[in-house]
């Protein structure tokens, strides 16, 4: 298990309960960010909720635990560009930094999250219509 990085990262930030502050304080920012507070509006709680959970995981936790696919879903529509998902890690960097977090683990829970941009930015929104679904079995397991 990854449990060793993940501890080292966890407590240079005071352990799960300084992750979770960091996330707390990252979201007051990010909405207070005119560049991204609109990506936000109309986003039901639970959501936000489950996207906190999503950069505290991602952040600590390593990418792993989240598909790529799950995220491109939750995203697509949005049409998300690099330089909101530059301005979120920047703030993440910053809020860390804060928090009294060496330089070296902040750089580490943004290296992580930067792992997830593809998935994030990848829209493959409305790329024509979907043919149906061929086969489950010839192509091998995709990417
Ligand atoms: C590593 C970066 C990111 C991770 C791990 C992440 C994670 C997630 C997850 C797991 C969801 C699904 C929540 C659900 O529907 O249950 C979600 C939704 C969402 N994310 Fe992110 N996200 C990231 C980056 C961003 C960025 C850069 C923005 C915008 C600035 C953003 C805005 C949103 C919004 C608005 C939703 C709700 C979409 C909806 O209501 O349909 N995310 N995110």
């Amino acid at each position: 298990m990854d449990h060793i990085e993940d501890d080292a990262l966890c407590a240079a930030v005071g352990g799960p309960a300084g992750m979770r502050t960091a996330v707390d304080i990252l979201y007051r920012r990010m909405l207070d960010d005119s560049s991204l507070a609109h990506r936000f509006t109309g986003a039901d709680v639970s959501r936000l909720v489950a996207h906190q959970r999503a950069f505290l995981t991602a952040a600590v936790g390593g990418p792993d635990l989240y598909s790529g696919r799950d995220l491109g879903a939750a995203h697509s529509r949005l049409d998300l560009t690099d330089a909101e998902f530059d301005a979120l890690c920047e703030h993440l960097a910053a809020v860390l930094r804060d928090l009294g977090a060496p330089a070296s683990a902040a750089a580490e829970a943004v290296d992580r999250l930067q792992r997830l941009r593809p998935a994030v930015l990848r829209a493959p929104v409305d790329e024509g219509p979907r043919k149906g679904v061929e086969d489950s079995g010839g192509d091998g397991p995709g990417v």
